[in-house]
This record gives C-alpha cells, structure tokens and sequence, in this order.
C-alpha cells in the first residue's frame, strides 16, 4: 500500500483509541495509552524494529545502522494527546517516522547510523498539567518531585506510573546518552495556517516558542447561596472570572503574547454553594523569553490585586517553564535540501506549540518538519491533514535519511562534526 495511505489509515486507527467515548482523549498512563502502545509496538516490529518501553511509557523502536557500535538518529513524536483532541498532533510523526524505516526494511537498507523512533508517552501534559514528561525522562531532566502530583481523581504520578508498568525507581535510567546520539528529528502538523497561506505542503521550523504554564488559585470562603448577603461574600469564582478576563485583556494588549486560562476547579462545586476555592490553569507564550518572563510576573500581580481587593488570597505556582529553543541549523539545512526535492520554495516558520523536539535540543541538535493542516486548526477534532501533504512529508523524510547517509557515509565522527 502507498505509505502514505497506510499513514493516514493508521492516524484514524490511533484516534479510535480513547479513553472518553465520542472524542479522543488519551492521556498519560492510561489504559487508552496502553492500548496505542501496543498497537504501534506492532507496527514498529513490522516495520523491522526491536521495542522496547522505557520506565516511564516512552515506545523505543530500534532499526540496526550497518555497525554494531553505530550512533542513534532519533524520529518521533508523542503518543499523547489533550481532552478532545484530533488524530494528528503528535501521532503523524511517529507514523511517518515507522514509514520511513519501513521504506529501509524494505529496501534492504542499513544507514550509517542506527535509528530509533520513539512514541512519546506525554508531551502535552493534560493529565498533571506538566507536560514533556516523556521527552524529560529521555533528556535526563526529569524532576522526581513530579511522582508526587495527582491527577483530577487523586491518584499520584508514581502510582499511574507503576500501574502502567514502568519503575519510578529507574526512571534517570530511561535518560539517552548524549554522546551515543547523532541527532532528533521530529514531524508534526503546523498547528497554525502559515503552510496554508503559502500553499506549500511542508515547512521547516527555525525554533519553538518557550512557555510558562502555571497554577493560580483563589481562597475565599464558601457558604450558604441563599443566606450569605452579596457584601459578605468572598466568592472565590467571582475572583477566578476577573483573572481570567485580565489575562485575556493583558495579552491581547502586547504584541506577540499569548495566555491561555484552559481549566478551572472550582470547589466545593455545587449550584447552591459559593465556591470557596479556585484553582486555574494559566499558560503564557512568547518568542521572546525575556517578555514571557516579565509576562508571567506581571499576571502573578494582577492575581495578588484581585485578590487583595476581594479580600481573597491567591497563590502563583509556576510548574513548568522551558526556554524558547532554536533548532539545529546544519540539520535543518540538510532538510531544506531534501525539501528542496520535492517542494519548489521552502518555508521557514516558528512555531508557537510545544514539542518534544525543544527537550530533544537539550541533549541532542534537533530539527522539525512541520505538514499543512487545514485551516490551521488544532488541539480539536477537527485536525485535518491532506494524503498528499503526508506523501511529500514521507518522501521528504527518507530523502533527509538518505542524504544523511551519503554525506556521511564511512565516519560517525565526521558527522557529528557536521551537525
Ligand atoms: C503542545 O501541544 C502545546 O504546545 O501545548
Ligand atoms: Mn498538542
Ligand atoms: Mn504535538
């Protein structure tokens, strides 16, 4: 079957696998993740892997280079996805990258490297609001104060973990050795409607945003709905709604800035009671750390006046923050020529989401190559990706592998020279 058929076939296969019914939502640790495990596990050993799962649920396929003590080219992207998702953020890549070695079982082909593709476990962090979990593990950045967080029905990180059948007790030794690496590689939906405005199937990303997510919470006091008089309240929702729309106002007032309120907890959380407690989730983009920064201590302001005013406390937790990470020029450029193959202009682009690939650069140069979806919609079911875009991605791909290859075909040391 053409491999990009076979891609977008699997994409549909992978998005049945849900922990909710009607929507695909398939978070962290769950039996849904399980399930699409296993099932590319499948694929990838068809495809002429060996799988292996990591101590915190990463799927590793690894194809043999053509020596025993050959470096490691990684492909991939992550098996997760938010609430309510589309079938394409995150398992497009891995699909391309088990196509593409997939194409070299089948060729009899051996690269001068070995390649293992890897399903990330959890990028987008919708189960305990820290995302990369899966990406940290494999980067040795993973924070073991993390085991401790629980998930909306109370359950902790380290039990999910032990649950699904990893070693909270092994999970530094999940952690790539940098020197055994040659570099990361990562396909994935734009996201966004730049590729579309240009009429080009693909592009290559040039970097990717940092963000900031953090937790606010509001404590006021609950009580009876129908006795409290409206002057001697201290309704923590009232405060959370204020947050909320001086976030939106904050943002929209500074060029280049995106924040983000997503979820909301309010507790105790019934009709007859004013709520006591709030807790948001707040996310804040920027291209430039320095502005994220100062963004983010700004909103931690506004939260401490709101409050204040309302007679209220309000806390601020950062939870995660990474840096605005650039990729790796030479192997960007090598992918600008394998573009160059199939595409007549290439595009440069930066992208605001999240990736694997920004942990990735941590440890190893990483690079990405972004496909065209419609509309530039994403994070929502209505995620659509073209045939053809897939079949100029694969070939895109294996052109990448191939010139990988012979411009480096006898010396490791020489390529990660060049790289
Ligand atoms: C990941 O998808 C992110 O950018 O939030
Ligand atoms: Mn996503
Ligand atoms: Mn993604």
């Amino acid at each position: 079957m053409d491999p990009a058929q076979k891609i977008m076939r699997r994409c549909d296969a992978l998005g049945k696998i849900s922990e909710e019914p009607g929507c695909l939502t398939r978070t962290y640790a769950s039996a849904s993740m399980r399930r699409a495990n296993d099932l590319v596990a499948k694929w990838m050993r068809e495809a002429g892997m060996k799988t292996r799962v990591d101590a915190i649920g990463n799927l590793i396929g690894h194809y043999d280079g053509n020596k025993s003590n050959a470096k490691i080219l990684l492909l991939g992207s992550h098996l997760d996805t938010v609430r309510n998702a589309g079938k394409f953020d995150g398992p497009l890549g891995v699909l391309l990258a088990i196509a593409c070695v997939d194409e070299l079982r089948r060729k009899k082909v051996r690269p001068p490297f070995a390649i293992e593709v890897v399903g990330f476990c959890d990028e987008e962090g919708a189960r305990f609001q820290v995302p990369y979990l899966g990406s940290k593990a494999l980067a040795g950045c993973f924070d073991t104060r993390d085991l401790g967080r629980k998930d909306a029905g109370g359950v902790s990180m380290a039990e999910c973990i032990e649950k699904f059948g990893g070693d909270t007790a092994r999970i530094n030794q999940a952690r790539f050795d940098p020197v055994r690496l040659l570099g990361y590689l990562e396909a994935h939906i734009e996201q966004g409607p730049v590729l579309e405005q240009k009429n080009l199937a693909v592009g290559i990303v040039s970097a990717i945003a940092g963000q900031t997510r953090a937790r606010v919470t509001f404590t006021g006091r609950a009580g009876h709905a129908g006795t409290t008089p409206m002057n001697l309240r201290k309704d923590a929702l009232c405060a959370a709604a204020e947050m909320i729309l001086a976030v939106e106002t904050f943002a929209r007032n500074r060029a280049g800035l995106v924040a983000t309120v997503g979820e909301i907890f309010a507790r105790p959380g019934a009709g007859n009671v004013i709520p006591g407690d709030v807790q948001l989730s707040l996310d804040v983009r920027q291209p430039k750390d320095k502005i994220r920064r100062s963004a983010s201590r700004a909103l931690e302001k506004w939260a401490l006046r709101i409050a204040a005013r309302r007679k209220l406390k309000s806390n601020f937790v950062i939870v995660h923050e990474t840096a605005a990470v650039s990729c790796s020029k030479k192997m960007s450029a090598l992918l600008k020529e394998a573009v160059g193959r199939s595409q007549r202009k290439s595009a440069v682009l930066a992208s605001g989401a999240g990736h694997d690939a920004a942990i990735m650069a941590g440890i190893t140069p990483a690079a990405m190559l972004f496909i065209r979806c419609k509309n530039g919609i994403s994070h929502h079911p209505a995620e659509s990706v073209k045939t053809a875009d897939v079949r100029v991605a694969f070939d895109v791909m294996t052109d990448f592998l191939q010139l990988l290859a012979a411009k480096y075909p006898n010396s490791v040391q020489r390529l990660e020279r060049n790289l």
